[in-house]
């Protein structure tokens, strides 16, 4: 199959849909990968590394559009790019449908074929090429507190591993799933003292063993959540709800009991954010203040760090890029997980829930 590859146009994003080393198992299936120039600048991957990996550069997104059978991108469309998507092509990347109408009228319109990576399954009811971008996000929403918690920027004043004969900081994280996860790996790496509260019971008891005393693990209440944050120096949104907006557990009122200039990193942003007080912000003015707590609400975390992201983003998709370009959209019939990603095909939306959602 022709697969093609092109520069992230969005605001911002500086991932790129295929590394070079993804383009070489390409390559090495026996397909021809065409990359715009230039498409792997933010991964610091210049032409020549791709086409060292069997990849041919041309110079126009347009001619990408043009000639490839399968797109591989990071980012939904832009409308500039549903206007060059057809019917005979695959689409592969992060879509987002759900609350985005225009864009899902435009990809019908086109009749292009397009599979989500955020909707892709796998056999335990995973989401695995969602997972890898909570992964960095959880892992960076404690350097994004530890910064915003910096006397310079606003924050406390409070070193996060504290030193001897000094209290570390406090950091309370709301939802125990891999954004939570890997966020308290983080903050027990650095010395901080954390407190992982979840409404699972079943998966308190998995981080209290992973974790093997090193965090407090609590039951999700009102009464919980309110004492934990009073507390806290640090507190990170990572609730999910799939299908759902996330959750508002941490509202207005409950700052005032916060300490003052304490920090709340909303990873949960992208699904509404689960602080009454979140708004979006973006990665060039991250912050803001309400009610004397400082506020980190970036919906793109992962885009801070394109390399890392890219990478993680193409290990997982790989194999599932791979058997798309192998066997083109039959793959779906054989991965069910795979079919779960199919959003758009024929001019209509076919994943049920993204369907129901834009009802
Ligand atoms: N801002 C970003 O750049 C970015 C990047 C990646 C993921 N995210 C978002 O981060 C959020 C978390 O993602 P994830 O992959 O960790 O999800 P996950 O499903 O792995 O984990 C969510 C956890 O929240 C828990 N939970 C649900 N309701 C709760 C409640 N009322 N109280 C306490 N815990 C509750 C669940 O039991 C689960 O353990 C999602 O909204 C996701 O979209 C944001």
């Amino acid at each position: 199959m022709r697969v093609g590859v092109n520069k992230e146009i969005k605001n911002h994003e500086y991932r790129v849909g295929l590394t070079p080393g993804a383009v070489r198992e390409y390559a090495a299936h026996g397909h021809e990968v065409l990359v715009e120039t230039g498409a792997g600048t933010g991964i610091a991957a210049d032409d020549a590394a791709y086409v060292a990996a069997g990849a041919r550069i041309v110079p126009t997104a347009q001619e990408v559009f043009a000639e490839a059978q399968m797109i591989v991108k990071v980012k939904e469309p832009q409308p500039s790019e549903w206007v060059q998507l057809r019917e005979d092509q695959i689409l592969f990347t992060y879509l987002h449908l759900a609350p985005d109408p225009e864009q899902a009228k435009g990809l019908m319109a086109s009749g292009v074929t397009a599979v989500a990576y955020e909707t892709v399954t796998d056999r335990f009811g995973g989401l695995p090429l969602l997972a890898p971008m909570s992964e960095v996000a959880g892992r960076l929403s404690i350097e994004a507190a530890g910064a915003a918690l910096k006397a310079y920027n606003g924050g406390r004043g409070v070193l996060l591993g504290g030193v001897p004969g000094v209290a570390p900081a406090r950091i309370v994280v709301l939802g125990g799933g891999v954004v939570g996860t890997h966020a308290a790996r983080m903050a027990v790496g650095l010395g901080a003292e954390v407190t992982i509260v979840d409404r699972s019971i079943p998966r308190l008891r998995q981080l209290d063993e992973l974790f093997q005393g090193r965090v407090r693990t609590r039951v999700s209440t009102l009464e919980a959540i309110e004492h934990e944050i009073s507390e806290a120096d640090a507190v990170i949104g990572a609730v999910l709800i799939p299908g759902a907006s996330a959750p508002k557990l941490v509202t207005r009122a409950m700052l005032g009991h916060m300490k003052r200039r304490a920090v709340l990193v909303d990873v949960a942003i992208d699904q509404g954010g689960c602080f009454e007080t979140s708004h979006a912000t973006t990665h060039a003015d991250p912050t803001y203040e309400v009610d004397g707590v400082i506020h980190y609400c970036v919906a793109n975390m992962p885009g801070a760090v394109p390399l890392t992201s890219s990478h993680a983003l193409n290990n997982a998709t790989l194999p599932y890029g791979l058997a798309l370009a192998d066997k083109g959209v039959a793959a779906c019939d054989d991965d069910p997980g795979l079919k779960a990603g199919l959003n758009v095909q024929g001019g209509r939306i076919v994943n049920e829930a993204v369907a129901e959602s834009l009802r």
